[in-house]
């Protein structure tokens, strides 16, 4: 298949990207292809949740690929016990380095030509971003086909989701990008049904999305054993088999898959 980047984003903090991230590398993997994660969020989240808890200097994680000197090679470390997923892994140097950007030419493009300098060879490219919409995000979409948004069923989801999209139109009319990424669509996420806010805000972004013309991705359950997962370093998958959101996820994996051909 032809290489596909999808940058995986929200505009609030704890919506699940790594999560997600992590569990639809999982069952990208599963469907035999070639996954690499490019974590761009300084707290770096992603390491634990793919079992990485051996430190390696800052030159071989993102900042080193994006600093100055971005004609170096990627740096990717393979996922334990998975078969083809590798990281480009995230360091809190990246606050640092969103500072220096400001001052470079052209910043919001780095990562798409370090993409184009040094292609990767791996058939899907997913990129963690950070919660907020700064230089780094708008790295992320520069450098994107695809945007997937997880939103967490709360109260100010739909105002969040909102400003989300508005700021993505105007970032894409800003710096004029031709094709301007296109946003595959909202995965409703951590749902509780007995929560009543839950169910409402639900209903509320199905008429949203619909207007807005947005795919509602399959619905990700609130459960604890996602967070025990993470905490071991596992896909869902991998650490409860058939837990119910395994099929979950594997079901946004098929959407994902239908759409991006
Ligand atoms: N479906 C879920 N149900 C319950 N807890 C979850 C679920 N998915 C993730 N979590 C937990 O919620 C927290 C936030 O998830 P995650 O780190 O994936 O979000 P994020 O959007 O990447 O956050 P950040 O903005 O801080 O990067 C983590 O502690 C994670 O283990
Ligand atoms: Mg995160």
């Amino acid at each position: 298949m032809k290489q596909t980047t999808i940058a995986v984003l929200s505009n609030s903090g704890g919506a699940g990207k790594s999560t997600l991230v992590r569990n639809l590398a999982y069952e990208l993997d599963r469907s035999g292809l070639q996954v690499a994660l490019l974590d761009l969020d300084p707290q770096h989240n992603l390491d634990l949740f793919c079992g990485l808890d051996v430190e390696i200097p800052m030159i071989d994680t993102i900042v080193g690929m994006l600093g100055e000197k971005y004609d170096r090679d990627w740096h990717l470390v393979p996922v334990p016990n998975e078969k083809n997923i590798h990281v480009c892994r995230g360091h809190l140097g990246m606050a640092e380095l969103q500072n220096e950007f400001v001052a470079r030419r052209g910043s919001e493009h780095i990562l798409a030509n370090k993409l184009k300098k040094k292609p990767l060879g791996h058939d899907v490219i997913l990129i963690d971003c950070p919660a907020t919409l700064g230089k780094i995000c708008e790295n992320a979409v520069v450098a994107a086909d695809y945007v997937l948004i997880p939103l967490i069923l709360q109260d100010k989801a739909l105002t969040g989701l909102d400003g989300l999209l508005n700021w993505l139109k105007y970032l894409s009319d800003d710096l004029n990008l031709q094709p301007a990424p296109q946003v595959l669509g909202i995965v409703p996420y951590a749902y509780n049904e007995k929560s009543q806010t839950h169910r409402q805000c639900m209903e509320q972004l199905k008429f949203v999305a619909a207007r807005a013309r947005l795919r509602m991705f399959e619905t990700i359950d609130n459960s604890l054993e996602i967070m025990n997962a993470n905490g071991n370093g596992l896909a869902i998958g991998k650490f409860r088999p058939v837990h119910k959101t395994v099929e979950q996820f594997r079901n946004v994996c098929q959407q994902l898959l239908q759409t991006i051909g």
